[in-house]
């Protein structure tokens, strides 16, 4: 008998604080209509040390609200997979930390690399994992606090990105249907697009530089921009191809929220309306590895999934990478008492105060 491999729970945390790109202006040369006309963005949370928001403790929150949805406890975990590049620290994994926050004792946990493609190949892991019979439950989290690697003195680059965290429990099941196929590709050749630095070096020069700040991020947005669209594409139309499907049959898109251009030249490519779409750029800004869950358990909530449906879900980030899954939805539609009672995390009424990074 064949197993398939289900997604049962979805949930999502961010930081409290609320930066506009009205609070931008006061940091950097940039303007609210050049960031909203360039890039769809509005807002986007940002993280604050005097409250629990570092990589782990968002992680940590997500997957609690994933584990309500999924009506499950945590030490019935086998897996957690972490797709991340801002961890806490380099080392352990934030899997782990997240591992006995939860107190998931039996479960394997680890992180992904892979830029903003992190929680589509966390999901690759995972189903693979449990179609082949090594994982029988698993979380899956993506999570970034960006705003730690930040160089906000760089407007090409601070107005774009965001802190967050989105987690789903996979479960393995007999039902025919789940996450139906997924797909992840890399091209190390243009990684210098987008990148964390240290100077010009990766270790200090002198004891001067051990206060520093570790890392600073890189990117050349308008080189990226050209290559994202045509890679989404690609592996949107190798995702249906595979599954035998068209564009037509699919319900909803959950695509990574870079950019809002991004994503409309991607859609008009597949022929797919926008109203199909789903998007929270202009509240979220880019969370990388975070944006494609945090987007899910946001569609989940406002009901706009039910079973049957067919969701394509697409990313592209630095690497570069670029990764697909289509998923034949089976959790129910309603809202469990439980979640109604607790409320999505991210839509708590937010602080929009701005002390600066
Ligand atoms: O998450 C996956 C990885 N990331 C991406 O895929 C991001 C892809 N790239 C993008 O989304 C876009 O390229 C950006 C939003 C980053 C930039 O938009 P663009 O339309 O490609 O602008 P540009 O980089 O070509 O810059 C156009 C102008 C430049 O001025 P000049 O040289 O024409 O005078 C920039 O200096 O806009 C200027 N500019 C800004 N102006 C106001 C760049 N950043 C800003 C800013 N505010 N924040």
């Amino acid at each position: 008998m064949s197993t398939y491999s289900h997604i049962i729970g979805t949930g999502s945390a961010a930081p409290e604080r609320v930066v506009t790109n009205r609070d931008l202006e006061q940091i950097v040369d940039t303007s609210d209509d050049w960031i909203v006309r360039r890039t769809g963005i509005r807002e986007r949370r940002i993280s604050s040390l005097e409250r629990p928001e570092n990589t782990a403790e968002m992680a940590t929150k997500a997957a609690r609200e994933a584990l309500e949805a999924a009506g499950m406890e945590p030490d019935e975990l086998d897996m957690i997979v972490v797709g991340t590049v801002t961890p806490d620290r380099q080392f352990p994994a934030t899997g782990c930390m997240v591992q006995t926050a939860l107190g998931a004792g039996r479960a394997a946990a680890f992180d992904i690399s892979a830029g903003c493609s992190g929680f589509l190949y966390a999901l690759n892991t995972v189903h693979n994992a449990v179609r082949c019979g090594a994982a029988g439950k698993a979380l899956v989290i993506g999570v970034e606090r960006l705003s730690s690697v930040l160089n906000w003195e760089d407007r090409g680059t601070c107005v774009l990105l965001g802190d967050g965290a989105g987690a789903v429990v996979v479960s393995a099941g007999s039902d025919n249907g789940g996450i139906l196929s997924t797909h992840i590709r890399s091209d190390g050749q243009f990684w210098d697009l987008l990148y964390a630095y240290y100077g010009e070096n990766h270790i200090p020069d002198s004891l001067d530089h051990l206060d520093a700040k570790p890392f600073k991020l890189r990117m050349e947005g308008n080189r990226l921009f050209k290559r994202a669209i045509g890679c989404l594409t690609e592996i949107a139309v190798e995702a249906l191809e595979h599954n035998g499907m068209t564009s037509r049959d699919i319900k909803l898109v959950v695509p990574h929220q870079a950019n809002i251009r991004i994503i409309q030249g991607m859609i008009r490519n597949l022929g797919i309306p926008m109203e199909q779409v789903y998007t929270n750029v202009d509240r979220f800004g880019n969370t990388s590895s975070a944006s494609i869950p945090i987007a899910l358990n946001e569609a989940r909530r406002e009901g706009l999934l039910t079973p049957g449906d067919h969701v394509l879900l697409v990313s592209f980030g630095a690497g570069l990478t670029w990764a697909s899954a289509v998923i034949r939805w089976s959790m129910e539609a309603v809202l469990s008492e439980a979640e109604d009672a607790v409320g999505c995390a991210i839509n708590q009424a937010p602080a929009a105060i701005f002390p600066g990074p």
